[in-house]
């Protein structure tokens, strides 16, 4: 399930500019690698305007229609909101417990520290997603996302027994393609010491990194500062010998500097900007 778009300096997407310039006469990070891990089918080449997942099917210009129609798509909205909580819930997420521990927690003062004021959000990303009126920018959303994160792989493999081998095996298979790519492009002798995390959401996929490469130094990089805050409070409780930093920037102009990581990785990102 994991992709490799591309070596460090060559673009990932349509959707992403380049991150680093094309590297260091000699230098480590020449050969830093870009990973993206997507869900679902591999991606088709062609002459398809819209690949075939897409759901351009009547079923789905039926669904398009119905939800183009306010009143009708805020009850649909509730429901299916409901139906996604209850599903999370019988398969072992305490979805709702989470979300409140999150919510009654002091998450709310870190989110000062971590917020960046002056951060210009692109369009796409004020627009209302995955049914939050407010996209990615609300408590709702960030204290919801493990929960929903969580449920998410247990989607993309139906045939696991649990969410945890769900997850092990989705998350397992995105750090193994990792390790494959990076020890034949860079080499035995070649050490990951910096990893970024573009679009860390609450920030599993970073602590995955982080826990895979311990000695190496991770950040997780979002532009939702609504969910960089649940992921540095939960951080702060795990007293990690590298602790992860968490920067609030657009993963497409991070401000960072050029050549700084071994590792750029973009778990779920791509998927969720296209739709
Ligand atoms: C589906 S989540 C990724 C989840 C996470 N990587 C994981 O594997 O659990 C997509 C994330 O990308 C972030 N995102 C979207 N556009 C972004 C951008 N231009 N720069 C940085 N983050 C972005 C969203 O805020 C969201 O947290």
């Amino acid at each position: 399930m994991a992709a490799i778009l591309g070596r460090a300096g060559t673009t990932a997407t349509g959707g992403f500019r380049r991150h680093h310039q094309e590297t260091s006469r000699g230098g480590r990070r020449r050969d830093a690698v870009v990973v993206a891990a997507v869900t679902g089918a591999a991606p088709q080449e062609g002459s398809l305007e819209r690949p075939a997942w897409s759901g351009e099917t009547p079923v789905s210009r039926l669904v398009a229609a119905l939800i183009a129609f306010k009143p009708l798509y805020s009850l649909m909205k509730l429901a299916s909101r409901e139906v996604i909580i209850r599903t999370a819930e019988k398969s072992n997420i305490p979805w709702r417990e989470m979300t409140r521990k999150v919510l009654e927690s002091d998450v709310y003062e870190v989110f000062e520290r971590i917020r960046d004021p002056n951060i210009i959000y692109p369009d796409y990303y004020l627009s209302p997603f995955h049914a939050y009126d407010e996209g990615n920018l609300s408590w709702l959303a960030a204290a919801e996302a493990e929960a929903a994160t969580l449920s998410i792989a247990k989607r993309a493999i139906p045939e696991a027994t649990s969410i945890e081998e769900a997850n092990q095996i989705v998350r397992g298979n995105w750090m193994n393609a990792i390790e494959e790519h990076h020890l034949k492009y860079s080499g035995e002798n070649c050490q990951i010491n910096d990893i970024l995390d573009i679009g860390c959401s609450v920030g599993v996929s970073t602590r995955y990194l982080a826990e895979r490469f311990p000695s190496a130094k991770a950040v997780g990089l979002d532009l939702s500062p609504y969910f960089l805050a649940v992921a540095a409070q939960k951080e702060e409780q795990l007293c990690r010998q590298n602790p992860i930093r968490w920067v609030h920037a657009n993963g497409e102009a991070t401000g960072l500097p050029p050549n700084s990581f071994d590792v750029v990785s973009l778990a779920y990102v791509v998927i969720s900007i296209i739709s």
